[in-house]
């Protein structure tokens, strides 16, 4: 048999529904925020994302599905949507008078990590690009954009923010932060390479040595030239006169190499301890790396599988309710269609019209989140019985048909 890849999930049913779902809420919120969509290829020129994403990044460094083309091209899938974004708005020629061009997009990226809970090979991304607009304002309304997001579908978040700094001040800052970095002994691999590649990318490692080294690190907060700190102050006042909470974190440096100035996260820790659930910021200079004229970008983008299995996990909490009533033959639907007309006096019921085999029914039961199954088949019509299931407790009985209204 063919399986799929490792990290590769199909996707069908009440999980097609659930990302449906997920998408429309995201599409209608960015729609009233002035965003409209965009599609662009899976496929790029692998050099897009070398000199987009960095090579100082994991994604580069590690995750990318590359190859050569029939043409000898050097090719890669798509790890992530802005590198392909970026090169719309400068292939369209917008970048030369700086256009205000707002896109979402939405579908599959590719990166070759080690997957688990949260964590695929090919994932799905909910994304919004913003360009010609260097306002902080900006900034803040897509952050005020994932908290509305966030809030219809019910998700509970923390939010992160930082600012990296700018082209004037970024520069100083690095090579503080290297001197620093050359006085420390142990860094961890992933480290050497980052302090030669981007030196700042060495603060958000997660190896506990690493963490230790540089507790005394300077902090880019107290490098940033006075437009960064003035836009950073404005948006920290922005989210509170939104009351949207967030905490500064000088660590926050997001595993990308394009940001400046604002960058932040949504965490959840509903799906294993601490998840980004969407990530972005402001990617002014990136315009300018990939061949355009200078200009401004933000964005960010949403993990749709991370947010799917946060909705997954409340779903399964939720309480159970109603009952769901099946047959094992359909002889007996007539029998359970008339049952369920005295039952659905006192409670809800889910009817099955088609007859299946048990676990296919206990299948469907769970699915619509009933609390008590009922059942009939050969041996409950011969003895005017109905098997009975709480799923909650798992208790389960076959009880007389007669019997049957006074024990629910
Ligand atoms: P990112 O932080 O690399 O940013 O990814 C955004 C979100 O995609 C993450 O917060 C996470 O929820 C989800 N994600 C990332 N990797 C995986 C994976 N292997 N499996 C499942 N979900 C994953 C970007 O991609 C930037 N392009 C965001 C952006 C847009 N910045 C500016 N504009």
């Amino acid at each position: 048999m063919i399986k799929a890849l490792k990290g590769m999930k199909d996707l069908y049913d009440e999980q097609a529904l659930l990302y449906e779902k997920v998408i429309k809420i995201c599409e209608e919120v960015a729609r009233n925020y002035g965003f409209d969509f965009i599609n662009f290829p899976h496929l790029e020129f692998t050099r897009l994302f070398k000199r987009s994403v960095g090579e100082s990044s994991d994604i580069v460094g590690k995750e990318m599905y590359e190859f050569k083309d029939k043409a000898e091209n050097e090719v890669c899938l798509r790890p992530e949507g802005t590198a392909g974004v970026v090169r719309s708005y400068i292939e369209a020629k917008m970048d030369k008078n700086q256009s205000v061009k707002k896109w979402f997009y939405h579908g599959s990226m590719f990166r070759y990590e080690r997957p688990q809970k949260g964590r695929l090979r090919e994932f799905h991304q909910f994304g919004v690009e913003s360009f010609g607009n260097p306002s902080v304002y900006e900034d803040a309304s897509l952050i005020l954009m994932l908290n509305e997001i966030f809030s219809r579908l019910n998700i509970v978040t923390q939010l992160k923010i930082n600012s990296l700094g700018c082209a004037t001040c970024i520069g100083v800052y690095k090579e503080k932060l290297i001197e620093y970095l050359n006085s420390k002994d142990g860094f961890c691999e992933d480290c050497l390479r980052r302090k030669r590649l981007n030196p700042i990318r060495v603060l958000d490692c997660k190896n506990e040595f690493c963490q230790e080294l540089i507790t005394n690190a300077p902090k880019m907060s107290e490098h940033l030239c006075e437009c960064c700190k003035k836009d950073y102050k404005k948006l920290q006042q922005l989210l509170q006169d939104n009351k949207i909470s967030f905490e500064c974190d000088e660590k926050l440096v997001r595993g990308l190499d394009y940001y400046s100035k604002t960058a932040f996260e949504f965490i959840s820790n509903e799906i294993g301890s601490k998840s980004a659930i969407a990530g972005g910021g402001r990617y002014d200079r990136l315009i300018e790396y990939l061949g355009g004229k200078s200009g401004y970008g933000v964005g960010f983008a949403i993990g749709i599988e991370r947010i799917m299995a946060i909705l997954e996990q409340q779903n399964l909490q939720k309480q159970r309710e109603g009952i769901y009533l099946c047959a094992l033959d359909s002889s007996y639907i007539d029998t359970i269609f008339k049952l369920a007309k005295n039952l659905r006096k006192q409670h809800k019921v889910f009817l099955s019209y088609e007859a299946k085999k048990l676990a296919k029914h206990l299948n469907q039961a769970d699915i619509s989140n009933a609390k008590i199954f009922l059942c009939i088949g050969e041996t409950e019509i011969k003895n005017q019985e109905i098997f009975y299931k709480n799923l909650e407790n798992k208790e389960n009985k076959n009880i007389k048909l007669v019997d049957l209204e006074n024990e629910l």
